[in-house]
């Protein structure tokens, strides 16, 4: 107790009048080897009816130095700026350019704000995975290509840790937490070893979309779809669905939505077909469920997953992936979130 009332005393007969004077505070009372900071290691050694007071006062006694240092360098640093500059309070400030949303930012956000108002919910998982629940988990054979050193990342030391290529990794993730009925939407980014292209890059975003439940079915999902592309792209947007074949689903597909630039006559961006691909879909492999543990006799469910840049240049009709990836402020300041 005697120190501390030492300390305390030191501390308030002490007069900071300079930087110098600030420095011997800080070396007295604020560093490690202060007796104020062995007292406070101190605190275990004391007898134990006496350390809860014996701290609090350690601790009052700290926090006064700390502030006490505080003001005072606040006050040495003002009086340092008006002794030696020409410092002139009076002009006027250079304007401070507010930033804007990356335009992928935007259209992941409006993609899951339409699947939010249906009673879709947003989960979210490692672009760093395993070779579960980016493959294995989602019926890829063995020798599957996609597992290929040419299309996946993998980490050179752990082949089985890998960057993933699509955000189906979040189908198996949520199945594995939650049972049905499960109703999600997932965003993310994924990696493959492309080359850069106009058309392609080696990172870009998906947005994964799962509903499983009783009673499932294919003409759901074909409602719900249209229903997302109308609200994205406009009333009038058509949807088309082409059998496909993926690993993980069966039946699947691929929807286009009419081409919003020629409005379906026909133009270089839907090479004159009058679509333009945007997802795959499907039914959930019965196999899939099983290996996230679900029963697949009582429940069924539908997935699709889509293409955000793809989506991105529809709406904004750029012609060259690369853009979005330079961060060209050039580029940039042309996108607002919609509301802004
Ligand atoms: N994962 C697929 C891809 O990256 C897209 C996809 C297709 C996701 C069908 C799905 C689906 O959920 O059901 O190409």
């Amino acid at each position: 107790m005697t120190s501390i009332d030492k300390i305390k005393s030191q501390l308030e007969q002490f007069a900071i009048d300079s930087l110098d004077t600030l420095e011997q505070f800080r070396l007295q009372f604020l560093t490690k080897k202060s007796e104020l900071q062995e007292l406070l290691s101190e605190i275990k050694n004391v007898a134990p009816e006496e350390r809860k007071s014996f701290g609090q006062q350690v601790n009052e006694l700290k926090q006064k130095a700390q502030q006490f240092y505080e003001e005072a360098k606040a006050k040495m640093e003002c009086q340092a700026v008006q002794a030696g500059s020409d410092l002139d309070v009076t002009r006027p400030s250079t304007a401070v350019t507010l930033g804007s949303m990356h335009p992928i930012s935007i259209m992941m956000n409006e993609v899951c704000d339409i699947f939010e108002k249906i009673g879709f919910s947003t989960v979210s998982g490692p672009d760093v995975e395993d070779d579960w629940h980016v493959f294995t988990a989602l019926n890829f054979p063995e020798e599957h290509p996609a597992r290929d050193m040419q299309d996946t990342f993998f980490i050179e030391l752990h082949p089985d840790i890998l960057l993933r290529t699509h955000t189906s990794s979040l189908q198996v993730r949520t199945m594995e937490k939650q049972q049905p009925p499960i109703r999600v939407i997932c965003p993310g980014r994924v990696f493959r070893n492309e080359a850069i292209t106009s058309r392609a890059h080696c990172i870009f975003h998906q947005v994964e979309g799962l509903y499983v439940a009783e009673n499932v079915s294919f003409a759901e999902m074909k409602q719900t779809l249209l229903y997302f592309a109308q609200q994205m792209f406009g009333k009038d947007t058509k949807i088309r669905l082409r059998p496909s074949y993926f690993p993980f689903t069966e039946p699947s597909a691929e929807m286009d939505i009419s081409c919003n630039i020629c409005g379906g006559s026909g133009c270089a961006l839907c090479k004159h077909t009058g679509w333009v691909e945007i997802l795959g879909c499907g039914m959930v492999d019965p196999s899939v469920l099983e290996n996230c543990g679900i029963d697949s006799k009582k429940y069924t469910g539908y997935a699709f997953g889509l293409g955000i840049e793809r989506m991105t240049m529809l709406k904004y009709r750029t012609n060259d992936i690369r853009l979005y990836f330079e961060n060209d402020v050039r580029f940039l300041r042309q996108f607002k979130a919609a509301g802004n």
